[in-house]
């Protein structure tokens, strides 16, 4: 099991013998540690809402390797209008079995428009289980109540958002560590733009020992 953060919300996970990329704003994106067009091999291409900071380079990517794009029902109609090879739609459910495990769409506290006015329908995350490895990426999100029900989840790496301004800060990510209680976080969603410009080390002191803050630079993998 390998995950890699590819800057921002973009990351590629391999596991199970599956290539799952979440979020893939690669173009356009100055932090990237890939470019979309340099991508030859996907299994999966999960989007957690339709901004284009995250639906980013999932159609081409799709065309390009055939990997089946997996979002909500009005966001994976408006993938395939755009030309992606393979969608399949999910919902706020008991999750989907996959190939490679199981994947669940989880609340995000959120705004989905796509483009200018098109409804994306909700904002979400997603709880992958592969190879007994439980990743919750959050997409983006404020700090919400229903992150209580994560702690259930028993999740081993949780993807968190800490850049503010659109999402949860450093700040409202520690208050969540307490309701989700992972084992491991990666911040995200920080630097990418001017306004969401944060220091992700404020986690790892606000955290203390309630979970191991993993800071990433785009590119590197656990
Ligand atoms: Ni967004
Ligand atoms: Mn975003």
């Amino acid at each position: 099991m390998k995950i890699t953060w590819l800057g921002h919300s973009a990351f590629k996970i391999e596991g199970a013998g599956k290539i799952i990329y979440v979020d893939p704003f690669l173009t356009g994106n100055p932090l990237a540690a890939v470019k979309a067009e340099d991508i030859d091999a996907a299994d999966y291409i999960f989007v957690t809402h339709g901004h284009g900071d995250h639906t980013g380079d999932a159609v081409a990517i799709s065309k390009k390797t055939g990997a089946t794009v997996v979002a909500n029902a009005e966001l994976s109609g408006w993938l395939k209008s755009q030309g992606a090879e393979k969608v399949e739609s999910m919902y706020f459910s008991g999750g989907c079995d996959f190939d490679f495990g199981h994947a669940k769409m989880v609340y995000a506290l959120h705004g989905t428009t796509i483009g200018a006015s098109t409804h994306g329908g909700v904002a979400a995350g997603f709880v992958f289980d592969i190879e007994g490895v439980k990743i919750y990426h959050a997409g983006d999100t404020g700090l919400t109540k229903e992150m209580e029900l994560l702690a259930d989840e028993k999740i081993d790496v949780a993807i968190l958002p800490v850049g503010g301004y659109y999402t949860m800060d450093a700040k409202d990510a520690a208050r969540a560590i307490d309701f989700i209680k992972p084992k491991k976080v990666i911040p995200i969603h920080y630097d990418t733009f001017p306004p969401i410009k944060a220091d992700p080390g404020k986690l790892a002191e606000l955290a203390g020992t309630k979970a191991e803050i993993i800071i990433l630079k785009p590119g590197e993998s656990i």
